[in-house]
């Protein structure tokens, strides 16, 4: 376990398994994962570590990789289907968590939320002003997402609920569920028409830098970008650009391309931008039930079956190493 998750998680998973947890609040060096990955039957694992090919490669026992996530960018999934590894991870349980964190940055960016506090705590509030911190309506403004999954949806309704227009695109041919209201439209009227837009599509080759230059360019003047996927869908340099220049109106972040962002990157210049540190799913609920699954999913492989939410099933799961001291 590459950090400690919800004790009565970590407690669950004792009674199945010998469990070793890492001990500090940064995670482990990739040297070290890989040394301990060697002796694991299973790996519980955060977006901040990196299960590549090399490492599923050197880890003869592995039969489960369980991600404390949705997003599972972090890991080379196939890679792990090749050597019959599971892949586990934890969907639904941090939807509205993380829609909620989604409208948060929408409306701290909007209304100046975060500039105004480090006003206030640095003495600069001198009187109620005409024209102090004027910001943006949310009410009656247009809401476009990127990105018809669960976390998508689930900020469409917040936008419904605050009296926006929400349009939404989606890449998937599926016919997901609709939301009364939204309006499924082409990428580029999405861009041109809406005054805040909202990534919800996961990383992946397809994904990344999915809004660079030329898309920024599209958005309305003003508009606001906001991000609770992953950095990378955005080309950082780009959207860096565009706010310099006044172009885009503001950004509200949980994600950056890197993370944490450096403290020297300029984007922390901008006062306009609200940045958090990757906290879309850190309610203290969801992220118990996360532990839960994440456990769930690892107990399911001990026993022989496939995680319950597993993001490879097709995969053909490896036999149990036995050793010395198994339990
Ligand atoms: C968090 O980023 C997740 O993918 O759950």
């Amino acid at each position: 376990m590459t950090r400690a998750i919800a004790p009565a998680a970590i407690a669950k998973l004792r009674k199945h398994a010998i469990v070793e947890v890492w001990p500090r609040e940064t995670p482990p060096p990739y040297a070290q994962l890989l040394r301990r990955a060697r002796e694991a039957d299973a790996l519980l694992t955060m977006v901040t570590d990196r299960i590549d090919a090399a490492l599923i490669a050197s880890a003869p026992k592995l039969r489960v990789i369980s991600n404390l996530a949705v997003g599972l960018d972090n890991i080379d999934v196939a890679a792990a289907t090749a050597q019959g590894i599971a892949v586990g991870h934890t969907p639904g349980v941090l939807t509205d968590a993380t829609a909620d964190l989604a409208f948060a940055l929408l409306m701290a960016a909007a209304r100046r939320v975060a500039e105004g506090d480090r006003e206030v705590r640095a003495g600069k509030w001198q009187t109620w002003g005409p024209a102090v911190l004027l910001g943006h309506d949310v009410w009656g403004a247009t809401l476009g997402i990127i990105g018809w999954g669960q976390i998508g949806r689930a900020m469409a309704r917040r936008g419904i609920g605050f009296n926006m227009r929400v349009l939404y695109t989606s890449r998937s041919t599926r016919n997901r569920e609709s939301v009364p209201g939204a309006t499924r439209v082409s990428m580029k009227r999405l861009l041109q028409k809406s005054d805040f837009v909202s990534l919800h599509v996961p990383l992946t080759p397809q994904t990344r830098h999915l809004i660079g230059a030329k898309e920024l360019a599209s958005m309305k003047p003003g508009a606001i970008l906001i991000n609770t996927a992953r950095g990378a869908v955005i080309d950082q340099r780009a959207l860096y650009r565009s706010l310099k220049a006044g172009h885009l109106g503001g950004a509200g972040l949980d994600v950056t391309d890197p993370e944490p962002i450096a403290p020297g990157d300029p984007m922390l210049k901008l006062a306009k931008v609200v940045i958090t540190p990757h906290i879309g799913s850190a309610s203290y609920t969801t992220r118990n039930k996360m532990a839960d699954i994440a456990t769930d999913n690892i107990i399911a492989v001990l026993e022989g079956r496939l995680p319950r939410f597993c993001a490879n099933p097709e995969v053909r799961l490896r036999p149990p190493a036995s050793y010395p001291g198994h339990i």
